[in-house]
């Protein structure tokens, strides 16, 4: 489906009935990271499980320049309207986790609970920044393929790697079909987000952290440990056998906490 929310046409998909649960993809990936919740957690109608591409990636529009996280952060909150849903549960992976605390901290009245993926608060080291931008040179000289080049080795753990190749392809087409334009607003956009470490401490809605336990770029050691401490009342689950896109490569286990968390805290789950 698509939506016409803040100037750009949204794609997304939805499924189920239950609890309206905004599942918000990372880099350089599209809705299609979240297929095992759309799934998995939809078919037993748990939740109303929303997956957009985030502008820029898979089948949404891709406007040239940065888009910062509260750009996205517009773009899920104008989308939420269209859909009629008053208040959910931001669930995000990576980027998609700087874009959800990035909601909080603009829209937390709409937010019904938050489910932080193997991702961080801080902003990027000086070094961290410098790559990014020399990145969006090579994007702009050849192409996305450096962009897949460099994130496919780090995402998923060294198991998964070596006993999963249709993971290992499937996160390279789906890197691959992504937009010069979209790699670089994303990258530009990152480079300038903002610490959100002191907006943990404000989050006084139930909040999940999930973290694979071999993640090498969002390690649980410090990052997962840390986040779960600063936020009041947050709880911590560390996925064995997956690394940094833990949803996909360990599906049962990442439904069965996101399934808890939502029985736990949302009695009425409609
Ligand atoms: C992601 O998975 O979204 C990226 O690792 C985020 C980043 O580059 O910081």
């Amino acid at each position: 489906m698509e939506a016409l929310v803040n100037g750009i046409h949204l794609h997304h998909v939805q499924a189920g009935n239950g609890i309206p649960l905004l599942l918000i993809h990372g880099y350089p990936l599209d809705h299609a990271l979240w297929q095992p919740q759309v799934n998995g957690l939809a078919d037993t109608n748990v939740a109303r499980v929303i997956a957009p591409d985030l502008r820029g990636f898979g089948q949404s529009d891709a406007p040239e320049g940065a888009y910062t996280m509260e750009t996205y952060a517009d773009d899920l909150f104008a989308l939420l309207d269209v859909l009629q849903v008053e208040r959910a549960v931001v669930c995000g992976l990576s980027m998609g986790g700087y874009i959800a605390l990035a909601f909080w901290q603009k829209y937390a009245n709409r937010v019904r609970g938050l489910i932080l993926v193997d991702t961080r608060a801080g902003a990027d080291a000086p070094v961290v920044r410098q790559g990014r931008l020399d990145m969006v040179e090579l994007v702009r000289q050849r192409g996305s393929k450096p962009a897949a080049e460099a994130m496919l080795p780090r995402v998923l753990a060294e198991s998964t790697r070596q006993t999963r190749p249709d993971l290992v392809e499937l996160a390279r087409t789906m890197m691959l079909r992504q937009s010069p334009a979209g790699i670089i607003g994303a990258q530009l956009g990152m480079a300038e987000r903002p610490d959100s470490a002191p907006l943990l401490p404000t989050i006084n809605v139930p909040t999940l952290c999930i973290f694979g336990a071999e993640d090498a770029i969002t390690p649980v050691e410090p990052e997962g440990r840390g986040m779960a401490a600063a936020i009041p009342g947050a709880k911590l689950v560390v996925i064995p056998n997956a690394g940094h896109l833990s949803n996909l490569e360990q599906p049962e286990a990442f439904n069965t906490a996101v399934r808890e968390f939502l029985s736990t805290n949302y009695t009425n789950l409609h």
